[in-house]
C-alpha cells in the first residue's frame, strides 16, 4: 500500500525529535519510535521456527538479549525519511565512513539492513558497472524505497533482496565487504545473521561494523541503539571472526573492520576509543 508522503513526514519528524535530542529527553522515553514496529523480536515466542537451538537458557528465557545486550527492534519504514535526512553528511559524516571503507571497482559487496538505501547507492558507484550491490533487508517496504531512488538514478548494478530475520539469502563464499550501518543490533538472531555472513564472506572478506559509541555520552542516541567495543568484540570473536582493523574517525560511531577467523588477513589488535583531544 502506498504511504503518503505526509504520513511518512510525520513519522520523520518523530523519530528525529525521538532520537537525535537530548539524552535527558531521550531517556524520558519508554519507547523509542525506531521501535515502533513491533517486530518479532520481542513479540513471539522465543522457540518460534527452532531458532533458539543454541542460545543460552537465559537467552531462551528473555528472547532480546545476546550475550549480555539488549536486542534492539527495528527501525519502521514510516521512519526511513530519518535516513535520507539533509543533516546526516554533518552528524555522521558519512563521506568519510564511505571513503574508508576498502572497496574496489568490479566488487561484491552487501549493504545489509539496506533500509532505502542511503549507502547502497553510493556503494553501487563506488563497485562500477561490472561490480554488484546485495541489498538486503528484512521490510520488503524498505526495499521499495530503495527501488524508487535507484530508479530515478538509473542505478542497474544492485541486487535488493528480502532477508529473513535469520538469514540475509546472501550467496555462500562470494562477498568482498558486508556492511552494517546502524543495523547490527536490531537483529532478532544474531547468532545465526553472524553465521550467515561469515559464510557470505571470501576468505579475504571483511564485514564493516558502524555502531553508534556507547562510551560516548555525548552521542544523542539512545543506549539501545549504541554499541561499547568492548561487546562487539566479545559477540564476533565468539563466533568465528577477528578483528582485521578500526576507523574510529567519525564523529558518533565506531568502524570495526571484522573477517573470518581463518582469513590470511593480519588481526589487528583494538585500539581504545577516546574522546579527541580537541573535544576535551
Ligand atoms: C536503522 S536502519 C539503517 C538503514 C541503513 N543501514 C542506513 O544506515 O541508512 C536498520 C535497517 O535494518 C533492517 N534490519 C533489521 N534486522 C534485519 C535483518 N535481520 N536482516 C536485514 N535487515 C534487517 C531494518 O529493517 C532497517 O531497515
Amino acid at each position: 500500500m502506498p504511504i503518503s508522503p505526509h504520513i511518512r513526514r510525520f513519522f520523520a519528524v518523530f523519530t528525529i525529535l525521538a532520537t537525535t535530542i537530548s539524552p535527558a529527553a531521550l531517556l524520558a522515553q519508554e519507547k523509542d519510535p525506531k521501535d515502533s514496529r513491533e517486530t518479532a523480536n520481542n513479540t513471539q515466542n522465543s522457540d518460534r521456527q527452532g531458532l533458539d537451538r543454541g542460545k543460552t537458557p537465559a537467552e531462551r528465557l528473555n528472547p532480546q538479549e545476546f550475550m549480555g545486550r539488549r536486542i534492539a527492534n527495528t527501525m519502521h519504514y514510516l521512519a526511513a525519511d530519518w535516513l535520507t535526512r539533509t543533516t546526516r553528511e554533518r552528524e555522521e559524516a558519512c563521506s568519510k565512513l564511505l571513503k574508508a571503507l576498502p572497496i574496489e571497482r568490479g566488487q561484491t559487496v552487501c549493504d545489509l539492513g539496506c533500509g532505502n538505501g542511503f549507502y547502497t547507492l553510493q556503494l553501487a558507484r563506488r563497485v562500477g558497472s561490472k561490480g554488484t550491490v546485495w541489498a538486503v533487508d528484512i521490510q520488503p517496504e524498505m526495499l521499495e524505497l530503495l527501488g524508487e531512488r535507484a530508479k530515478a538514478r538509473r542505478i542497474t548494478n544492485i541486487r535488493p533482496t528480502l532477508g529473513k530475520e535469520d538469514s540475509p539469502q546472501l550467496p555462500e563464499g562470494e562477498l568482498d565487504l558486508v556492511l552494517l550501518v546502524d543495523v547490527y543490533h536490531e537483529f532478532s538472531h544474531p547468532k545465526e545473521m553472524l553465521a550467515a555472513m561469515r559464510a557470505s564472506l571470501k576468505p579475504t572478506g571483511r564485514i564493516a561494523l558502524v555502531e553508534y559509541r556507547a562510551e560516548d555520552p555525548t552521542v544523542p542516541i539512545r543506549e539501545l541503539h549504541k554499541m561499547t567495543q568492548s561487546q562487539a568484540m566479545k559477540e564476533y570473536t565468539a563466533n568465528g571472526f577477528k578483528l582485521v582493523g578500526q576507523y574510529d574517525e567519525l564523529p558518533w560511531q565506531h568502524v570495526f573492520y571484522f573477517a573470518r577467523d581463518d582469513s590470511p588477513l593480519e588481526e589487528v589488535e583494538l585500539k581504545t576509543w577516546e574522546r579527541p583531544a580537541d573535544e576535551q
